[in-house]
């Protein structure tokens, strides 16, 4: 590790068993070993409180805090994160374990943060138990105060599905027919909230034992969607993201991974944030693993420090001998020293020592895209027009765009101060709140443009339709009526008069004070618009009715960002990721450049790259799959 230059190991995940093998009965001998060792070596410890996983003698002792699925199956021992987050038995477990532990490692040199619990919510995001309802019960009272309040909010109406009393509730478990969309969302949202009760309970005692130690969770923004982690950003003492993708190459990793980073800072309010584990190579949950080239290592590292993580941690630093994960890849592999992963784990501890004066600094955006989890979960919902409309599909979309032109993004909240953006981006954002719909107004009526994608704006919080035309909460913005949907077959294009193409989506629309830029040559809807802008003042309302091809959305996005004055970070080749991190308001710059191609690159830059130490005058070569990071004073 030293050999590495690690300063920062998390100990202890998983380690609940070890810790306390029956109940009440605590053995911090080994970890105690650990932690001298490694400060010893001058190194910290983010010491989880391993609550993550209970013991087989906590299931066995308390069978009723095990979680129970859609379908009313019980998940068993054997595994790991067996646990129903409503249960009291596991909060009390939870909460006596942290306390034994913080007691314990209270003023331990190496102890430099505390991390709670681990990825609330990836493997058991929603529990259905009989607890679990009993729970939902309580927080709908809390939130609607009557049962015929939340008969309105969730127009149960319909179906005959009006409840009586509370008792009759339940959460949303396997049903003959679509579930009530409404009651879906507040499932999620009650879930949410009682996996952060977890949290502030072991917070709590941490705070106790020592309340100079910052706290933090691993969150999986940009990779998990049950959780809504837009509450949380103000829970931790810091925001702490783990990335890990389902993409196959690692063009697309690197992509999925910028966006992951830039909804991160949207949960952080813009602040730095730590990269708290990542893959070093293949990841063993997927059914092919594709490993990372020469150099791959060190390239997906430091593209999560351009998007604003001031730290790269690894899972995992040995890889096991036994166990799940043995064959997910690890900074010191089976191999041992001699490999290619722990050559190029020494090689990144010395890069990230140069990168020192970045920490801090905050990255640069001048275009917000809209993003919510709540959102997210209600375009999924069962009964919608398409099932080939994704709301992550969307936004990654729009994402990618942008990436390829080097313009960096801030994903964040409808509600969010919008001050700052010139283009407030808002890709099939299905809901959105009133306080929502009237922040984005704001942002138009103080001159800001706005681009927003099809099927917006159509649901309030309850998922209920904002009615007389679509899209309800941006219709007077956009200058649009739009009549009925009319989604197309799998695999279908239409043409645009403009020359561009799409597919998926079209809409029947009426302009009402926008322009119309492009009509349907075909399709459903021949000579209908197709895309739309509204000016009002000096501000443009773009509205794009439809899934236009990556070549076509490229060319929609390139004009809607010109028309904004918004520029890129730098000028750079296709394949070359660009990303500026400042100390604000008007500290040192750092420009990130990141060749994802298999050929060098130039970019104008000047200053001192500080991986090299070289004068950049005009130019900066990155090498192939290389990185330059030029401080620009
Ligand atoms: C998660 C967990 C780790 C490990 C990795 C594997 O992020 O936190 O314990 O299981 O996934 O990719």
């Amino acid at each position: 590790m030293r050999e590495a230059g690690v300063n920062l190991v998390t100990v202890g995940v998983f380690a609940w068993a070890l810790l306390e093998p029956a109940e009440g009965a605590y053995e911090f001998g080994w970890l105690d070993r650990v932690l001298d060792l490694v400060d010893d070596h001058g190194i910290k410890v983010d010491l989880a409180t391993a609550t993550a996983s209970p013991p087989p003698w906590f299931s066995h002792a308390y069978p009723n805090s095990l979680p129970v699925d859609v379908d009313g199956r019980r998940l068993w021992p054997g595994s790991r994160q067996a646990y129903c987050p409503s249960s009291p038995d596991f909060r009390r477990a939870a909460v006596a374990l942290t306390d034994a532990l913080a007691g314990h490692y209270a003023g331990h040199p190496a102890l430099a943060l505390w991390h709670v619990s681990n990825e609330y919510g990836a493997h058991v995001p929603y529990c259905y138990c009989d607890t679990s309802a009993a729970a939902f019960r309580t927080w709908l009272e809390a939130r609607y105060g009557n049962i015929a309040a939340c008969n309105e909010a969730w127009a149960t109406a319909f179906w005959s599905q009006t409840y009586g009393d509370w008792a009759q509730v339940l959460p949303p478990r396997a049903t003959p027919a679509q579930i009530n969309p409404a009651q879906a969302l507040d499932f999620y949202r009650f879930s949410g909230d009682e996996h952060l009760a977890c949290f502030r309970a072991e917070r709590a005692v941490l705070r106790r034992h020592t309340p100079d130690v910052p706290v933090t969770t691993n969150f999986m923004v940009g990779h998990l969607k049950e959780i809504d982690y837009r509450p949380w950003g103000a829970e931790v003492d810091v925001v702490a993201n783990d990335h890990y993708s389902r993409s196959a190459t690692e063009a697309d990793i690197a992509i999925d991974g910028a966006l992951a980073g830039d909804i991160t800072r949207g949960v952080s309010g813009g602040a730095p944030w730590l990269m708290m584990e990542q893959a070093p190579s293949a990841v063993n949950w997927l059914p092919r693993n594709y490993a990372r080239r020469p150099g791959r290592l060190r390239l997906a590292a430091l593209g999560h420090v351009a998007r604003g993580a001031d730290s790269a941690l690894f899972f995992q630093w040995r890889a096991s001998r036994a166990g799940a994960e043995k064959f997910h890849s690890a900074l010191l592999p089976h191999a041992g020293t001699r490999s290619k992963l722990f050559t190029e784990a020494v090689g990144l501890g010395a890069d990230l020592r140069r990168l020192g004066p970045v920490a801090g600094s905050r990255v640069q955006a001048q275009v917000a895209v809209l993003w919510d989890w709540p959102a997210w979960w209600a375009l999924e919902l069962d009964g919608r027009p398409s099932v080939d409309v994704g709301y992550l599909d969307q936004v990654q979309a729009w994402h990618r765009a942008l990436w390829r032109r080097g313009i960096t993004v801030d994903a964040v909240h409808p509600e969010a101060d919008l001050g700052a953006y010139r283009l407030v981006l808002a890709p099939s954002l299905y809901l959105v709140g009133d306080a929502g719909a009237t922040n984005i107004a704001h942002h138009v009526g103080r001159g800001g443009h706005l681009a927003v994608g099809f099927f917006s704006g159509i649901v309030d919080e309850h998922d209920a339709v904002r009615p007389g035309g679509y899209p309800g909460a941006f219709r007077d913005l956009l200058g649009v009526r739009v009549e009925e949907f009319f989604p197309l077959p799998a695999g279908h294009a239409v043409a645009l008069s403009n020359g561009w193409r799409a597919g998926v989506w079209t809409e029947m629309l009426h302009p009402d004070g926008a322009d119309t830029l492009a009509t349907y040559l075909d399709g459903p809807l021949p000579g209908s618009p197709a895309v739309t802008r509204k000016a009002s003042g000096d501000s443009l309302a773009w509205y794009l009715t439809t899934q236009l091809h990556p070549d076509s959305l490229a060319d929609f996005l390139a004009t809607v960002t010109a028309r904004a004055g918004v520029t890129p970070a730098a000028h750079v080749p296709p394949g070359v990721e660009a990303v500026r991190r400042r100390h604000e308001p008007s500290g040192p710059s750092y420009l990130f450049l990141l060749n994802h191609t298999s050929t060098p690159a130039e970019v104008p830059a000047a200053g001192t790259d500080l991986l090299t130490g070289c004068a950049v005058v005009d130019n900066v070569t990155v090498p192939a799959g290389g990185v330059a990071v030029v401080g620009e004073a």
